[in-house]
């Protein structure tokens, strides 16, 4: 009735009234402090560009400032009257708290990581932690462990599996690669927030579609999230599309990830978050032998550019065969016979591209302009996300029944 559907509409108004706020707000801030940021030190160079001017880096930490402050705003209207009169839903309560948390440490993290330039084992690390509060949260919320088993699989396991523990393990990995994995799908101008955004609003997507069933609360906490989340994320992405004119640093994408990794979790949705980064997923397999230098991995991995043409050109890395070990090995030659890297000898040296999705594509279609690269990587994402619906819905009929 109407009572009901104002009391469940209302707040995800006034969210997606702020939300516009806040995108204007990111808007009219970010030029403003480009300069405190290169005063600070905090730039770098586009290494895409002719020119070698500085460009301010980590502006992510603006746009997740606002977003964070637009959601501390928001912290009330949810629970509307009964804020104030005493009868505050606890769980959902520290639910909320609880996933602003883990984002804000996040960012504060990315940061460090920006300033710092962090190792690889404490981009590992820190992920688990920040993770934490939000695991407590599920664990004394829900501790619902119990996943329900494919019909074909059923025969042998029975209709359900109670995971425990591992599932635990499961939520804390997923905070793990939801953060690196955009982090590592990067380089050229406005692919970072691009990927981000893509995901972002297939999650809202997915969110709105069962706002009809009967977990539209979950749904809803997650659209609270994810419309501020996407509105402050826009207006970065305005500055940050080619040619950049600010970088988004690891801020944007440890939050970013962070963001995903929550909603997911606490929206008990964290299978279906994971469809909508199938090209992350492959970036992240694929880069595997150079992030744990079974193969040489240089500090950056992204493009070539070819200056005479105007062009992006694959990246490359130079090693001698034998100097890589049994499975080094064993993981190049499967790469060869799949033609998925390009080989090339030269006096006893080895010359490959770097591991990585955009340098992929490049070998597949040739040189690339940056701004036509970009796009074309963000359209085989949104080509990913159909495919995760597809999934999600028509197919998962024949695995379960829904
Ligand atoms: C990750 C990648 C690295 C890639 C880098 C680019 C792995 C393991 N690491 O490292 O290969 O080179 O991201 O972001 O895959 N930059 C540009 N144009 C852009 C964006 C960034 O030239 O559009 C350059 C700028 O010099 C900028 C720097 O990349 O200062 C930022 O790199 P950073 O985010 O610190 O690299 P990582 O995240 O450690
Ligand atoms: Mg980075």
């Amino acid at each position: 009735d109407v009572k009901e559907l104002w009391q469940i509409g209302l707040p995800m108004f006034i969210n997606v009234v702020m939300s516009v706020v806040a995108f204007f707000t990111t808007m009219k801030l970010i030029p403003k402090f480009k300069n405190t940021f290169i005063k600070a030190h905090l730039f770098g160079i586009d290494m895409n560009k002719r020119t070698s001017e500085k460009i301010p880096e980590s502006l992510g930490v603006l746009s997740g400032c606002i977003f964070l402050i637009t959601l501390f705003l928001f912290i009330p209207v949810p629970f509307g009257s009964r804020f104030f009169n005493g009868e505050i839903p606890h769980d959902e309560f520290v639910e909320l708290l609880s996933a602003l948390l883990s984002i804000c440490c996040m960012t504060l993290l990315g940061f460090a990581d920006d300033v710092l330039d962090l190792r690889w084992r404490h981009k590992l690390f820190l992920p688990t932690i920040a993770s934490l509060p939000l695991l407590m949260v599920y664990y004394v919320n829900f501790n619902s462990t119990t996943i329900i088993v494919p019909k074909p699989l059923r025969e042998w396991l029975g209709l359900t599996v109670n995971l425990g523990i591992l599932y635990y393990i499961f939520m804390g990995l997923l905070a793990i690669f939801c953060t690196n994995a955009i982090n590592i799908l990067a380089g050229i101008n406005g692919l970072e927030v691009g990927q981000s955004l893509v995901i972002s609003s297939s999650l809202i997507i997915f969110n709105i579609i069962e706002l009809s069933g009967n977990q539209w609360k979950a749904h809803r906490f997650s659209l609270f999230f994810l419309v501020p989340y996407t509105a402050t994320s826009l207006a970065l992405f305005w500055y940050n599309w080619y040619p950049s004119l600010v970088f988004v640093g690891d801020t944007f994408c440890y939050y970013s990830g962070m963001t995903f990794a929550v909603v997911g979790i606490l929206g008990h949705f964290s299978k279906t978050t994971l469809l909508f980064f199938i090209p992350q997923i492959f970036n992240f397999l694929y880069s595997i032998p150079q992030l744990f230098h079974l193969v040489p991995c240089p500090r950056h991995r992204l493009p070539k550019l070819d200056s005479k043409l105007d062009k992006l050109n694959i990246s490359t890395t130079t090693f001698k065969y034998n100097d890589l070990s049994f499975l080094g090995k064993l993981i190049v030659n499967i790469f060869r016979i799949f033609r998925i890297i390009k080989w090339q000898e030269k006096d006893g040296y080895v010359i490959t591209n770097n591991f990585t999705l955009i340098n992929l594509v490049l070998l597949i279609t040739g040189p690339m302009h940056e701004a036509r690269l970009t796009i074309f990587l963000l359209i085989i994402q949104i080509i990913c996300t159909v495919m995760a619906f597809i999934i999600r819905y028509p197919l998962a009929y024949i695995f379960y029944d829904i």
